[in-house]
């Protein structure tokens, strides 16, 4: 097809193209309630009056934290009007100001204006509207690692928690999310004792929940009989591997573009494995992208040695090419097996350090590295 026929070709695969976007919120949504029971838990003391408890949210990314905390807070907010729930993006809000801008803009219905208003006084005319109104105030903070970036973090906890000493009656309460173990010490450390939390934990899903996900996400967005449960099956367990259920579901819509394009009524698998080829060297880009130079050195070294070259062979050249210590070669080669560029394999021969082979985990060719 020429690039005309492609982009005013009207038949579609696509019944629903927004449900493979990343706001789109599923109306079914299974294997969390054990996760949005504990949340409406600490929640509910709220509903009558009482104090809301603290919470962290903890687990990978793509594990449904942040869709779970905005179903709980609808919810919450569609039988109550004793309790206020306020969602922050913290890679969007990162200032005392700024969050408390959209906690001004949730009651109010709008944000204060950006200057000449000093923070005290919208700080004051929320806590005196919950005062007033007997209204409790719950916070997520999404993402609140980027919080630590910015050192906000304490004093924005102390601002909402020790509200009560100022206003008397006041009841608020926080819900951090965070989506690495890494951040949970960070948190630890940025944050002092006023928050005390309970721990809600999202674990990874399973492969048959990781299907059965994908399986509705096809029915809402592809026509029927776009693609068979075979083809299904392929990108359940890509995405089980990949231990990420975005990319599963940015990968239905890949498959359904590929085969669209190619003028075809169902996804074949020729267009799986050209979706395939095209999603690992978008996301091979990106995290090379995120690499330092050093790490960038040495996947280069990598690259350009012998094919499953032994660890300790490698790190006698990395340190001669680097004056790194071994050490710190190793810190290097864990992160590049973390982000999944290289595996390492043990052999179980061979003296301490070589027992170890350096696979890489991508095609070169593709990259100008
Ligand atoms: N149980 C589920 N059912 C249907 N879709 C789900 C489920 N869990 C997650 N998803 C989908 O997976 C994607 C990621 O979910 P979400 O954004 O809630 O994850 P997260 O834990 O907040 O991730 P991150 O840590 O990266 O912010 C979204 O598109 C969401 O719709
Ligand atoms: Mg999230």
């Amino acid at each position: 097809m020429g690039i005309e026929d492609i982009l005013m070709h009207d038949e579609s695969l696509f019944q629903n193209i927004n449900a493979f976007d990343p706001d789109y919120v599923p109306p079914n949504y299974n294997f969390r309630d054990t996760q949005m029971e504990a949340m409406a838990m600490s929640i509910r003391p709220a509903m009558s009056g009482g104090q809301p408890s603290n919470a962290v949210i903890l687990g990978s990314p793509a594990t449904g934290k942040t869709t779970a905390i905005k179903k709980v807070f609808e919810l919450v907010e569609k039988n109550t009007e004793k309790v206020i729930c306020v969602y922050i993006n913290c890679q969007l809000h990162t200032t005392r100001f700024g969050v408390f801008s959209q906690i001004h803009k949730k009651i109010f219905g709008h944000t204060p204006p950006e200057t000449g208003v000093p923070f005290a006084r919208v700080y004051t005319k929320i806590m005196q509207e919950l005062q007033n109104k007997g209204q409790s105030l719950i916070i997520a903070f999404d993402d609140v690692n980027y919080l630590f970036q910015s050192k906000n973090a304490n004093k924005l906890f102390y601002d909402i928690l020790r509200a009560y000493e100022e206003f008397p009656g006041v009841r608020t309460s926080i819900f951090a999310i965070l989506s690495d173990l890494e951040f949970k010490y960070a948190f630890d450390k940025n944050v002092n004792t006023v928050f005390i939390p309970q721990e809600i934990s999202f674990p990874l899903y399973s492969y048959t929940e990781i299907e059965d996900i994908l399986n509705d996400r096809v029915k809402a967005g592809f026509f029927p009989n776009v693609l068979s449960d075979d083809i299904l099956e392929q990108i359940a367990t890509y995405t089980y591997d990949s231990g990420d259920l975005r990319t599963g579901i940015n990968f239905l819509r890949s498959c359904g573009n590929i085969a669209e394009a190619d003028a075809s009524r169902e996804i074949k698998q020729e267009h799986f494995d050209k979706a395939i080829d095209s999603l690992v060297s978008v996301n091979v880009s990106e995290l090379l992208n995120s690499l330092d130079d050093l790490e960038m050195s040495l996947l280069k070294l990598i690259v350009n040695s012998e094919k499953n070259i032994a660890a300790g062979k490698l790190g006698e050249a990395f340190k001669d090419k680097e004056n790194i210590s071994y050490a710190h070669y190793n810190r290097i080669l864990d992160k590049l097996e973390f982000l999944r560029l290289i595996d390492t394999k043990y052999t179980g021969s061979g003296s301490v350090g070589n027992s170890r082979q350096v696979i890489l985990r991508f095609n070169p060719d593709v990259f100008d590295i």
